[in-house]
């Protein structure tokens, strides 16, 4: 080969080779702008959309890109919920793209709760998948009322005084057990965890009575802290093996298989002629009667259903009820007192004889504790709910069609003009009649409100006055108060962040 040539194809491969290298070049560099087009757009989008919704409610000028709150989110804290609230009866916030509009006013929340054309109850992403989608909370409508009157019964006076007397025998054996332990063991300790254990065997006994064997009571209370666990408002959304929610899903399938088998034991108890001693048999015997005009065929699947969504919707509010009611008792000296005077007049000494319904009625002051602590700390504080179509919720603002809308109850229990000081522990103000706590029932948003109201809010009230009133005669109770006492843990409902640390010792009356 010449030089010449040599020199010409290697001018020439240079040539086409720097050709090549910047056409792909080129070719690279309009995909990155392409992708940073598409991206960009995508990104200017979602602030529209942002802005479009929000129109005037206050909320981030700009919401952050993609994940919005979501960090808020992790760690919920009452800090940053009040600091949202009061920025406005009605604002905005941005979760992954979620459209959130946060109602703080009395007004607002209540008109969420009452408008089911609207509006429906909402639970977490993990919610359907825990609880079972088939379970009748899901319900909407006609036929959500139509069930709810069935499930309405076993809550008649009739039924509560059933349960009375199971919640006491519960309440009982675990108090002895803890001043046992106490004697062994003076110090205080937090008491969450054997507050939730009694709260979970009271539940259990009181809904299916011994139809579950002790055994299981222990199993249930072992595992269902994972179903507490994946109601956090954010969780791992897709139940692989090992997440919470996967846990969660195998507490349900364990918890589900006693309910069914209690719901069977039930029927063939009171086919048999059995006394009606649990809320299954209650509702077994209701549907024998020969008046009775509703549904009759109601599966062992279906009642363990029912069951499961007491158990769900009961164990963690009740259990922060009754944290809070302890420590509220405890901070307050000289309302205990009170309590255990009325204690002494309602029972006249005899506290070893079982508490009838009629002496509950009459332990007033009793029941304005218990009104009061779960007024100053909502186990609730929030219920969220999703818009089924545009709702026209004010004059100036319509949330749009898929929004969550999540109205705040504890700004109406914490409104200082029908509950002056709010913040303080108060029983009294639920002691005159025509005061302001009891001329504005609408402020107490405790059990929400409208359709989808607590069905078990006479029962809870009942059991946490109950547990009260067998803790203040049975032992003395002394708070030892940590720098978190007054911090709060939110985990769906709300508890002391330090457990609430009590010193127990026997009460011995002369
Ligand atoms: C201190 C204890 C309790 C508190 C603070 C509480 C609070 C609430 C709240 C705020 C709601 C939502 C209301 C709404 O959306 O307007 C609710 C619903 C519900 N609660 Fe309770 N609850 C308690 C105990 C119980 C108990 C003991 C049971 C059952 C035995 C129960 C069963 C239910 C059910 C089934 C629902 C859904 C009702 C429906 O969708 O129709 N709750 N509760």
């Amino acid at each position: 080969m010449s030089l010449e040539f040599k020199a010409a194809t290697t001018a020439l491969y240079n040539a086409t080779s720097s050709q090549v290298t910047s056409t792909a070049q080129s070719g690279s560099m309009s995909w990155l702008y392409t992708t940073a087009a598409i991206v960009g757009g995508l990104l200017a989008l979602e602030q529209a959309v942002w802005r479009y919704k929000k129109r005037h409610l206050p909320g981030d000028t700009w919401a952050i890109p993609i994940i919005g709150r979501f960090a808020d989110s992790t760690k919920p804290t009452m800090e940053n919920y009040k600091r949202q609230w009061d920025s406005g009866p009605l604002s905005a916030v941005s979760v992954f793209n979620i459209f959130i509009v946060m109602a703080s006013s009395n007004e607002y929340s209540r008109k969420i709760l009452n408008s089911p054309m609207y509006a429906e109850p909402a639970l977490v992403h993990s919610g359907k998948l825990v609880i079972g989608s088939d379970n009748w909370v899901f319900l909407t409508g006609k036929d959500h009322v139509d069930y709810r009157k069935v499930l309405n019964l076993l809550f008649t006076r009739k039924a509560l005084g059933i349960y009375l007397g199971l919640q006491e025998t519960v309440a009982r054996k675990h108090m002895t057990r803890w001043l046992k332990e106490a004697a062994a063991d003076p110090s205080a300790k937090p008491i969450m965890m054997t507050a939730r254990h009694m709260n979970m065997e009271t539940s259990l006994r009181v809904f299916c009575g011994y139809h579950i064997p002790d055994s299981a009571v222990e199993e249930i209370n072992s595992k269902y802290w994972f179903i507490t666990q994946s109601l956090e408002l954010v969780n791992f959304p897709i139940p692989l093996p090992g997440t919470k929610v996967y846990k969660a899903i195998q507490a349900r399938k364990l918890v589900m298989h006693w309910l069914e088998l209690a719901a069977k034991k039930s029927k063939i108890a009171m086919a048999e002629g059995g006394q009606s001693e649990c809320m299954l048999d209650e509702w077994v015997s209701i549907m024998a009667e020969p008046g009775y005009k509703g549904r009759k065929d109601f599966s062992d699947y279906e009642m363990a259903q029912v069951v499961f969504s007491f158990l769900f919707a009961s164990q963690d509010a009740m259990s922060s009820g009754l944290i809070y009611g302890f420590q509220h008792l405890a901070d307050n000296p000289e309302i205990l007192a009170k309590v255990r005077k009325e204690q002494e007049r309602v029972r006249m000494g005899n506290y070893e004889d079982p508490i009838t319904l009629e002496q509950m009625d009459d332990m007033v002051y009793l029941q304005a504790v218990v009104k009061e602590s779960m007024r100053v700390k909502p186990p609730v504080t929030m219920v969220p709910y999703k818009c089924k179509k545009p709702f026209p919720i004010s004059e100036n603002y319509t949330v749009p069609a898929g929004s969550m809308v999540i109205p705040s109850f504890y700004n109406s229990l914490h409104d200082s003009e029908v509950y002056p000081n709010p913040e303080a522990f108060y029983p009294e103000r639920w002691l005159d009649q025509r005061g302001s706590a009891n001329s504005n029932p609408k402020n107490y948003l405790v059990f929400g409100s409208g359709p989808h109201k607590c069905i078990g809010l006479e029962y809870a009230q009942m059991n946490i006055a109950l547990v009260l009133a067998t803790a203040v005669t049975m032992m003395n109770f002394q708070h030892e108060a940590t720098p978190l006492s007054e911090k709060v843990e939110i985990i769906a409902t709300i508890f002391p962040k330090d457990g609430c640390h009590l010193k127990l010792s026997p009460r011995t009356h002369a």
